[in-house]
């Protein structure tokens, strides 16, 4: 089973609802390891290359519009297959699909203001950290993880 990293992040909408702990602790208690987190305000740039695969969506700008709008907390997490699990626990896009259990189906009722994201593949996983953090400051459990830099 592969160690990977993933970004996840506590969006405006679960900043501002108190969500922050809630999504630590399902994170904690799966057993996966926090490597570095920050609230954290995102200029229009980073926001438009977090989401650049979008771009041509007529939602684009509302959504770049709505994660800039205020605070976000990013964060680096670590663990086992970590890219497909925690998508599985964040649960689908849609309020309708979003089963109970997972994180949107037991807090989003909104297609757009749905809590929380996650990388959706190694690729985009490692783009979506450097977009958002040095990779220097990223805690090292794994000395070997390819995508550290040093
Ligand atoms: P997407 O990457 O498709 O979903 P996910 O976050 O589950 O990986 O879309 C990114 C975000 O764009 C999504 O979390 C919320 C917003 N969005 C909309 O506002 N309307 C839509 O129809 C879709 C598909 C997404
Ligand atoms: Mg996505």
């Amino acid at each position: 089973m592969p160690i990977q990293r993933t970004f996840i992040m506590v969006k405006p909408d679960g900043v501002k609802r108190g969500l922050i702990g809630e999504i630590i602790k399902r994170f904690e208690q799966k057993g996966f390891t926090l490597l570095n987190a920050e609230l954290m305000t995102i200029s229009r740039e980073k926001a438009e290359y977090h989401y650049m695969e979008l771009q041509d969506k007529p939602f684009f700008g509302e959504l770049v519009e709505f994660i800039t709008s205020d605070s976000v907390f990013a964060m680096v997490w670590e663990g086992e297959n970590i890219i497909e699990v925690s998508r599985s626990m964040i649960g689908k896009t849609s309020p309708l699909e979003a089963l109970p259990g997972t994180i949107r189906g037991d807090f989003a009722c909104s297609k757009a203001e749905n809590v929380i994201h996650g990388s959706d593949s190694l690729l985009s996983a490692e783009r979506e950290i450097a977009n958002f953090f040095d990779p220097l400051s990223i805690r090292s459990l794994n000395k070997d993880f390819p995508f550290d830099e040093r």
